[in-house]
């Protein structure tokens, strides 16, 4: 069956801080994320999370590489037939704050995607709006309301409607829970389930949050340094992930759940320099089995099953630091 979204060696670069650098934000990542199916991307601050999510929309342009959206390569397409494309793909962020007109009233906000992509008259419009409202649990009231009158989770839950109103085949959430509390937060992840379920669509899903990805996503795609360092279903990663930086991403934020038996493996330093990428394994500067080789050679990504992994030692005894 065709990927809602494949991604084929993708490479971005930005211009760097001085004259003549680049910064290495995203380096040879490929990936697919299949139809219904959530894929979450995880990996600490300025791995590259949302340069990709925004380039697997086409909201940035990428350096080198192929963009897939149901098998069509839309990389070379020009911003017309991009826009085109806009109602099958979507983005839904952090800060719904940040995307939602303030003078506008929700009822206008949910109807504004239909009245730019789709010839329904205003009954038409009226009857998704409101089916809309209430599969994301907005009650009717709601509607006429200004932003300003709802709270985050509400928010939230007008933002997922927009995205929806013209019934994507994807969605790109950018930390889409990380500003809410915590009770909202799993209403918002029940809430994305339910739709996915009742529609098909397909998520990728940026998140720094283990717990959040251990309930949404089918497949965990790790990135370090703008570049997959270990990906494979979810459960299989939590119940043994094999490369040392998701172990230790592991153990720094599941290691107050008791139940689990795990191995402390403490994260120390920084990501290195996106500028002046290391010559070996981007993780060698901070990994407690680094030795020569991994220092002066890189690992290729290997496929073992459903899963794949760059590092030299995969599942090597780590001794907590
Ligand atoms: N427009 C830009 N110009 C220059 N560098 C950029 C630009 N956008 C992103 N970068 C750099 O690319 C790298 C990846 O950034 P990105 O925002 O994708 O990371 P992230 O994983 O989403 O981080 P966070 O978790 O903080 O949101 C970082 O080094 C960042 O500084
Ligand atoms: S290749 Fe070496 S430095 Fe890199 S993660 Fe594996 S053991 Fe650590
Ligand atoms: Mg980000």
């Amino acid at each position: 069956m065709t990927a809602a979204l494949q991604l084929d060696q993708v490479v971005k670069h930005f211009p760097g801080p001085r004259r003549g650098t680049r910064v290495h934000a995203v380096n040879d990542v490929s990936f697919s994320v299949a139809s219904g199916e959530t894929v979450a991307l995880v990996g600490e601050s300025g791995s590259g999370k949302t340069t990709l999510g925004r380039i697997a929309l086409q909201l940035e342009r990428l350096t080198s590489g192929r963009v897939l959206l149901e098998g069509r390569d839309i990389t070379q397409l020009s911003q017309s037939a991009l826009r085109a494309l806009r109602p099958h793909m979507q983005m839904v962020f952090q800060d719904p704050w940040a995307t939602l007109n303030p003078r506008m009233r929700i009822r206008s906000v949910l109807e504004e995607p239909l009245k730019l992509h789709t010839p329904l008259g205003a009954p038409e419009r009226l009857a998704r709006i409101v089916g809309m409202a209430e599969r994301v649990h907005l009650g009717g009231s709601l509607l006429d309301r200004f932003p300003a009158q709802l709270s985050g989770g509400q928010l939230q839950r007008v933002a997922l409607a927009r995205a929806l109103m013209t019934q994507p085949r994807l969605v790109v959430l950018d930390e889409p829970t990380s500003s809410l509390d915590l009770s909202v937060r799993a209403e918002i992840l029940e809430l994305l389930a339910e739709l996915r379920v009742q529609s098909q669509v397909s998520y990728l899903f940026i998140t720094h949050d283990l717990g959040t990805v251990r309930l949404i996503a089918d497949r965990i795609v790790v990135l370090y340094l703008g570049a997959i360092v270990e990906s494979g279903p979810t459960a299989q990663i939590f119940k043994q992930a094999r490369h040392p930086y998701t172990r230790a991403l592991f153990s720094a934020q599941l290691s107050t759940d008791v139940r689990e038996r795990r191995e402390r493996v403490v994260l120390q330093g920084e990501i290195p320099s996106p500028v002046n990428l290391p010559r070996g394994c981007s993780f060698a500067g901070r990994c407690p089995a680094a030795d020569d080789r991994c220092r002066a050679e890189r690992p290729a990504l290997v496929t073992e099953s459903a899963v794949q992994i760059a590092c030299f030692k995969p599942g090597v005894a780590l001794a907590a630091r």
